[in-house]
C-alpha cells in the first residue's frame, strides 16, 4: 500500500517532550500493523518565531496541507505575552486551524477506573462518565473581525453563519448516531444574538436526526452540569470560546488536562493535539504526561488516515498500562511510584507492538468517521 505522511509540529514547552512519545508509539503501532508511515518535523509556535520570525512560517503551511494528517504537540511561551498579536505562538495554532479549514474539534473525555480516585468529584458522580465535546474551531471571537486594542479600549467581535453552525452541527449529530443519541447544545441565547442564531440552526439541522434527542443548555448551567452530572451527557456542541472553556472544566473529571486528546476535522488533513498547553513551568523535565499526545496519535490513526484497528490497540495499551499501575505524576497518589515522560511512552509502545490484531494491509477499515 501507499505509504502515510505526516506532519509532526512539536511546538512550545512541553510539546516536543510529549509529541517525541506519541512518534515512538505511532512507530510502534507501524511496525506491528505493516503501515508505512513518514513522520516529518516542521516548526510552529515561540519555536518557529525564533528560527523563522514568524509563528506559521511558509515551510510549515506548505507541509501541512500536502500531509495526510498533522499531529501538534502544544504552542505558547510567557516571554511572548506581551509580543504582537502576529508573533504570538498563539496566532500560529489558530492560523493553522484556519488554513487547514478544521472546523470540528472532537474533545471525548471518558474515565479510566483507576483514576476515578484522582478526581476532585465523588467517585459516584463520575460512574459512566463517556462524552465528546464537539467544539467549533475556525469561527466566533477568536476570528472576529474588526478587532483592536487602544489604551482606552478593546474591540473582538462575535459572528457566526447559518452555513459554519450548521456543519458543525451535522459532525454532531452524526458522532451521536454512533454513541447514545443525545446532543446537547450550549449557548447563551438569553442574551447573545449569535446564540439565538445558533440555537435556530442546531433545531432545525436535529429535524434531520429524528432518531437524536436534543437539549439545549445555556452555558452557565452547562458548566455546572458538567460536573454535577456528568453521566448524563453524550455530545455537548458548542461554540469555540466555550468548548475552548468547558473542555478544560471536563479535564477535571479525568483528574488531569495531561489525558485527553483531540481530533479536528474539515475536509482536509485532519489536526490532532492533546487539549494541553505548553506548560512551561514544567516543560524540560521530563515529568510531562504523553497520554493525551498519545491517544491523539491515535485519533490521528482512526479519523485522519482511516486505520481503525491501531488506534484502538493504542487505546487499548494506554488502558493496559493504567491498569497496571503506570502513574506520570499529574496523575500519582502521593507515595505511588512515578514515571517520566519517556518511560510512559515506551510501556505503552511496548504494548501496542505486542498487540493482537490484523496487519491493515490485509483488513483496512473505514473507521468511526463523524460527518
Ligand atoms: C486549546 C488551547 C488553544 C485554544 C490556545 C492555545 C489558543 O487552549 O486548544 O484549547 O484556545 O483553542
Ligand atoms: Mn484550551
Amino acid at each position: 500500500m501507499t505509504g502515510f505522511t505526516i506532519a509532526v509540529l512539536p511546538g512550545d514547552g512541553i510539546g516536543p517532550e510529549v509529541i517525541g512519545e506519541a512518534e515512538r508509539v505511532l512507530r510502534a503501532a507501524a511496525q506491528r500493523f505493516g503501515i508505512d508511515l513518514a513522520l516529518e518535523h516542521f516548526p510552529i509556535g515561540a519555536t518557529a518565531v525564533a528560527v523563522a520570525g514568524n509563528p506559521l512560517p511558509d515551510e510549515t503551511r506548505a507541509a501541512v496541507v500536502n500531509a495526510d494528517a498533522v499531529l501538534l504537540g502544544a504552542v505558547g511561551d510567557p516571554s511572548l505575552d506581551a509580543a504582537p498579536r502576529a508573533l504570538k505562538p498563539e496566532t500560529g495554532l489558530l492560523a493553522l486551524r484556519a488554513l487547514l479549514g478544521v472546523y470540528a474539534n472532537l474533545r471525548p473525555v471518558s474515565i479510566h477506573p483507576a483514576l476515578v480516585g484522582h478526581s476532585p468529584l465523588r467517585p459516584e458522580r463520575l460512574a459512566g462518565v463517556d462524552l465528546l465535546i464537539v467544539r467549533e474551531l475556525t469561527g466566533g471571537l477568536y476570528y472576529g473581525e474588526p478587532r483592536g486594542k487602544t489604551a482606552l479600549e478593546a474591540i473582538n467581535t462575535l459572528k457566526y453563519s447559518v452555513a459554519e453552525i450548521e456543519r458543525v452541527a451535522r459532525v454532531a449529530f452524526d458522532s451521536a448516531r454512533r454513541r447514545r443519541r443525545v446532543v446537547t447544545s450550549v449557548d447563551k441565547a438569553n442574551v447573545l444574538e449569535v446564540s439565538q442564531l445558533w440555537r435556530e440552526t442546531v433545531t432545525r439541522v436535529g429535524r434531520d436526526y429524528p432518531d437524536v434527542r436534543l437539549e439545549h443548555l445555556y452555558v452557565d448551567y452547562a458548566a455546572m452540569r458538567l460536573v454535577s452530572e456528568p453521566a448524563a451527557l453524550d455530545v455537548v456542541l458548542t461554540e469555540n470560546m466555550f468548548g475552548d472553556i468547558l473542555s478544560d472544566e471536563a479535564a477535571v473529571l479525568v483528574g488531569s488536562l495531561g489525558m485527553l486528546p483531540s481530533a479536528s476535522l474539515g475536509g482536509g488533513p485532519g489536526l490532532f493535539e492533546p487539549i494541553h498547553g505548553s506548560a512551561p513551568r514544567i516543560a524540560g523535565q521530563g515529568i510531562a504526561n504523553p497520554i493525551g499526545a498519545i491517544a491523539s496519535a491515535a485519533m490521528l490513526l482512526r479519523y485522519g488516515l482511516k486505520l481503525a484497528e491501531p488506534a484502538e490497540a493504542i487505546e487499548g495499551a494506554i488502558r493496559a498500562v493504567l491498569d497496571a499501575g503506570g502513574r506520570t505524576k499529574d496523575i500519582a497518589a502521593s507515595g505511588e511510584r512515578v514515571l517520566g515522560t519517556r518511560e510512559m511512552g515506551e510501556r505503552i509502545a511496548e504494548l501496542v507492538k505486542g498487540s493482537t490484531g490484523r496487519p491493515v494491509a490485509a483488513a483496512r477499515s473505514a473507521g468511526d468517521i463523524p460527518g
